[in-house]
């Protein structure tokens, strides 16, 4: 469980090296959970593509855990490693971000990593991935009151390298107070992780924006919006159609993301990559790029020439 937030000081953490490697194998943490995941429930899952689980921790861990998250976003943590950014809109120092994103907060907040909801997350992830998990990413989204835009429809495995390796992965969503349609709830396509994966590009056609959407509008047939209740989660194959609508509310929309996977065989060093990720020229990578050590920058480099960028 979180301290008070008369302790915001002791647990919040300079940043980081920025060395972490972006997948890790993750076997737990010091907070404990009980929570299962049924039979039915994960027949459910393979079925529809997404899964909504309540009560991975207490109501008091999550209102301590709203402060500490606020307190993030307004630090601006991370901006200058492109750890924060606009998810999608191009990133500027002198507005606010239209959805703001943080990377691996836990790099802010080592404490994160200890509590009960991140314990769940790993419980979870071990029961619906079998052994053998790696924790490949960590964000904050967070959907400010009154004008958070929208997120567009896309598929999680867009975003990952062509040639990962991965067999399977999933990201478990967990909002810090309810969310409805009213404050940008996610919303899928049932069903949609039997499909392909389908062309994405940048939203607007603008490789400056980190985000990406399909490039055509998804079949809403079987469209189906989530509410979850604060302390939940909803869990998505990387293969299924999301989207989040924006948040109307006087409240800002928080939410915690894990995603997990199991490899099936090592990363492909050569696989060139999506044509959208190739066209990819965000302020947020230039930020990273120009905090790297010079060896770890040409590195970086080279591994991106050799995957067609
Ligand atoms: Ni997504």
């Amino acid at each position: 469980m979180l301290a008070a937030d008369d302790k915001l000081n002791s647990v919040m953490a300079a940043p980081a090296a920025i060395s972490r490697p972006r997948a890790v194998p993750d076997s737990g943490s010091r907070g404990r959970s009980d929570i299962r995941v049924s039979e039915e429930q994960l027949a459910a899952f393979r079925r529809d593509g997404f899964l909504v689980l309540d009560d991975l921790t207490t109501p008091d861990e999550i209102a301590s855990m709203r402060t500490l998250y606020d307190r993030l976003f307004s630090e601006r943590r991370g901006w200058e490693n492109g750890d924060l950014f606009d998810m999608v809109g191009r990133d500027s120092a002198e507005r606010p971000a239209s959805v703001p994103q943080m990377l691996w907060p836990s790099r802010y907040w080592p404490e994160l990593r200890q509590t009960q909801l991140y314990a769940s997350a790993v419980s979870i992830a071990e029961q619906m991935l079998g052994p053998g998990i790696q924790n490949i990413l960590e964000h904050a989204i967070m959907k400010p009151a009154l004008h958070g835009g929208a997120t567009p429809w896309h598929q999680d495995d867009a975003f990952s390298r062509k040639g990962s390796g991965f067999l399977e992965s999933i990201s478990i969503w967990m909002p810090l107070q309810d969310v409805t349609l009213e404050n940008g709830c996610l919303m899928y396509i049932r069903g949609s992780n039997w499909g392909p994966l389908y062309p994405h590009r940048s939203p607007n056609n603008d490789p400056r924006i980190h985000g990406l959407e399909t490039v055509a509008k998804p079949d809403m047939t079987n469209l189906v919006p989530v509410p979850v209740r604060a302390g939940g989660a909803v869990i998505h194959h990387s293969r299924t159609l999301h989207a989040a609508g924006v948040n109307t509310s006087d409240q800002p929309r928080r939410a915690y993301v894990l995603g997990y996977a199991v490899q099936a065989r090592p990363h492909s060093r050569f696989s060139r990559d999506y044509p959208w990720n190739l066209e990819k020229r965000t302020a947020r990578d230039e930020r990273e790029l120009s905090k790297l050590p010079g060896w770890k920058r040409t590195l970086r480099k080279v591994r991106r020439f050799l995957r067609g960028r």
